[in-house]
């Protein structure tokens, strides 16, 4: 496996503001603030249940998106990648979650024109796959890259091109080694067959972004698919209520950074 088992676990307490938020599922209507911060605080116990060390970085009114702390930072044994966002309205989310990490080795994007979002980056058991996509470009993709193979040099990078979905983990993730998730919205531009691919039906596209920790597993509740997937991998499922992040284009894996 490329990541050792994870202890840590570092998250944002969502903004007042969260419903300021980006989001292309405007048709699923406003989050319920209150249902929300609910919602957050089981997520975080779920990250106790599984042993994780949890720190909790205070609100920041500036930032309604800045719960999604995945995106700010690439965390690869020693290294933290800092990541540079995507849209100017995330800008500046990362400063506080880099002062967190100063334990870590950090690289930061170099140049003006790199952007990555933690989103866009999946570890597979053997590999890790960068989404080119609106938020991460090519070259925050390969600066990326260079900082993951200065750790391991032959570690296997690919940059993919998907279509169709926010961020990478929207829509695949690995449920098991050698075993991903895809949700049918993600239109694949890229040879996955190092995989089995295991498609979720249209109804159930959000069930795609879940979390696998340790031997545990996050998943959306309410989505029979995922759920009877889950079963055959797992003895320890903790199902979540997400229906608030969902409205904000937010998943299980967008709301805590894992090392
Ligand atoms: N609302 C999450 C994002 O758009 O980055």
């Amino acid at each position: 496996m490329l990541l050792p088992p994870f202890t840590h676990a570092l998250a944002r307490r969502p903004a007042s503001s969260l419903a300021n938020g980006l989001t292309t599922q405007r048709h699923l209507g406003p989050p319920n603030v209150a249902l929300a911060m609910q919602q957050y605080d089981a997520y975080l116990d779920a990250l106790r249940a599984c042993a994780l060390d949890v720190t909790i970085l205070p609100p920041d009114e500036r930032f309604p998106d800045g719960h999604f702390v995945e995106d700010t930072a690439v965390i690869f044994r020693n290294i933290a990648f800092i990541c540079r966002a995507g849209v100017p309205s995330r800008s500046g989310e990362a400063e506080s979650v880099a002062s967190h990490l100063a334990h870590l080795h950090q690289v930061t994007i170099e140049g003006e024109e790199g952007t990555l979002d933690g989103g866009d980056v999946l570890f597979c058991a053997d590999r890790v796959l960068i989404r080119l996509s609106a938020r991460t470009n090519r070259e925050g993709a390969e600066q990326l890259r260079s900082a993951l193979r200065a750790v391991q040099p032959d570690l296997r990078v690919e940059l993919v091109s998907f279509s169709g979905i926010l961020h990478l983990k929207s829509g695949l993730n690995e449920l098991a080694p050698g075993v991903l998730v895809l949700a049918p919205a993600l239109h694949l531009h890229h040879d996955l067959s190092f995989a089995e691919i295991l498609t979720l039906p249209p109804q159930e596209t959000y069930a795609a972004n879940l979390l696998p920790i340790n031997d545990t597993l996050l998943i959306a509740a309410g989505f029979p698919t995922i759920s009877a997937l889950a079963e055959k991998y797992y003895t320890h499922i903790i199902p979540l209520d997400m229906s608030e992040f969902e409205k904000m284009d937010g998943g299980l894996s967008c709301l805590s950074l894992r090392y």
